[in-house]
């Protein structure tokens, strides 16, 4: 076996398909000798694992290479030594200008091109070569990556599905992650049964659009697979678009007790005008449609979201029509953004830019709206036992923390032989954003 010498550092920007991205890096320079480390100041090699989809998320970045920088200087003033490497959406889309703009970076790599990253920094080390790898071949990265996992609790994700090609407007994700493209079955299931045998007994499957998983028998089909897993009794999957919810997931939703009642299907706008303008491929009330038809399948499914307003042309009478259908569908979570102007997108190009302070106002009205709703969400759950999957010791000596099957934070007193099990919780209270319950019976 061969020791570790070298700390790696990654910092973690943007969705969740990157925070699996950020393990599978570490998977890949493991064998390397590279150990993580929870500081940046000491470590041998900095990966900033980034995030392309609103300016600020961009902008995060460069402040966060000038700190980096200075600890690299720090390093070489006491004879040492660090490779600083940008990855994810911002090295997809800006790649080499990232260097002119902060030289103190060695390397470049994009999403699809992480398994490179042995070869890219040992070019790094001999002072020449390629510095910026940022290809599309999603296959290849995933042919090259092993399915041994090494996960670190109960839960992990999966990536099932990347890339899009619904080039919604205002969205970067297009152009940062390629076109759809989705894991064959096999390797997919072989990664699973990897974590489970590890004690991981809740996946969630990852994809920019999840639901247009086009392996054999599409994502219904995967979820059944995997749902024959011994020891994975948890499946959830996430982001879905609402144009490739087919009925097959929807029946998977009544016929699987695995697959968790918990759905995110961002909606974007409530406006036609706006969802036409955004090119969504779904209409307000075909939107609605569709959630009643999951809602007959699957009574108690929490629905989640995501919401964009402040969106190129949006008058008062199209947020109207946001929180009018935000009241109709009643949502458990829900994320909302102001819209954010990207650079090479249509919508950035397009006429009714909506000013700052309209914005500011809107998304706090939406705010108001949506923390009410997962507020009497949580509070529904009051005098119910559900059953809780605990993940980790809770914050509070005594105290344990998981999760419901409808994603809440569930607080709890037992022992930490807990962690891992589901065990039925009595809720007793609720706040916006977590349960708090009592063990129904301390199981042996
Ligand atoms: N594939 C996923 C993820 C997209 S990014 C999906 O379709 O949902 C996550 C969310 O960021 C989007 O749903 C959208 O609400 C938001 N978003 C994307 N681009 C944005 C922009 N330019 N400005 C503001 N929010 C944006
Ligand atoms: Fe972006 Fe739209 Fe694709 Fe989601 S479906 S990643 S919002 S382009
Ligand atoms: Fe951000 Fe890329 Fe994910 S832009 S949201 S890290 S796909």
């Amino acid at each position: 076996m061969s020791v570790p010498t070298k700390r790696l550092f990654i910092k973690t920007y943007g969705c969740q398909m990157n925070v699996y991205d950020s393990e599978r890096m570490a998977d890949v320079l493991g064998p390397l000798g590279y150990a993580m480390t929870e500081r940046p100041d000491d470590a041998d090699l900095v990966v900033l694992n980034t995030c392309h989809i609103r300016e600020k998320a961009t902008e995060k970045v460069y402040s966060e290479l000038g700190y980096i920088k200075a600890m690299k200087l720090a390093r070489r003033a006491a004879g040492g030594d660090m490779v600083i490497a940008v990855a994810g959406c911002v090295a997809q889309a800006e790649g080499e200008q990232i260097m002119l703009r902060q030289p103190a970076v060695d390397l470049v790599v994009g999403p699809q091109a992480y398994h490179q990253l042995p070869e890219l920094i040992a070019r790094t080390h001999r002072a020449r070569g390629e510095r910026l790898a940022a290809d599309f071949a999603a296959d290849e990265k995933f042919d090259a990556l092993p399915t041994e996992r090494h996960p670190t609790g109960v839960t992990a994700f999966l990536t099932v599905q990347e890339g899009c090609d619904k080039f919604c407007t205002f969205c970067v994700v297009p152009y940062t992650r390629g076109g759809e493209w989705s894991r064959p079955v096999e390797t997919i299931l072989a990664e699973a049964r990897s974590l489970a045998e590890q004690g991981v007994r809740e996946v969630t499957l990852l994809g920019q659009n999840v639901n247009a998983y086009a392996g054999e028998g599409g994502l219904a089909g995967l979820a059944r697979k995997l749902a024959r897993i011994e020891g994975l009794d948890r499946i959830r999957y996430t982001t879905s678009h609402p144009a490739d919810m087919d009925q097959a997931l929807i029946d998977a939703h009544a016929e699987l007790p695995q697959l968790m009642p918990y759905l995110h299907l961002p909606v974007q706008s409530g406006s036609d005008k706006i969802l036409k303008a955004m090119n969504r491929a779904h209409n307000a009330e075909s939107y609605l449609r569709l959630v009643e038809k999951i809602r007959a399948a699957r009574p108690d499914i929490a629905m989640s979201g995501d919401f964009i307003v402040g969106f190129p042309g949006e008058r008062d009478v199209d947020f109207e029509a946001t929180l009018s259908l935000v009241r109709e569908v009643g949502y458990a979570a829900a994320f909302s953004f102001k819209y954010s102007r990207r650079p090479g997108t249509p919508a950035a190009a397009m006429p009714g830019q909506v000013a700052e302070e309209v914005k500011d106002e809107r998304l706090a009205r939406l705010n108001a709206l949506l923390d009410e709703q997962q507020k009497a969400f949580n509070l529904s759950q009051v005098g119910k036992v559900l059953p809780v999957l605990f993940e980790r010791s809770g914050r509070h000596p005594g105290q344990l923390s998981g999760r419901s099957p409808y994603l809440q934070a569930v607080h709890c007193d037992g022992p930490d032989r807990l962690i891992g099990k589901i065990v039925p919780v009595r809720i007793e209270a609720a706040a916006k954003m977590s349960l708090a319950g009592a063990l129904e019976q301390v199981p042996a």
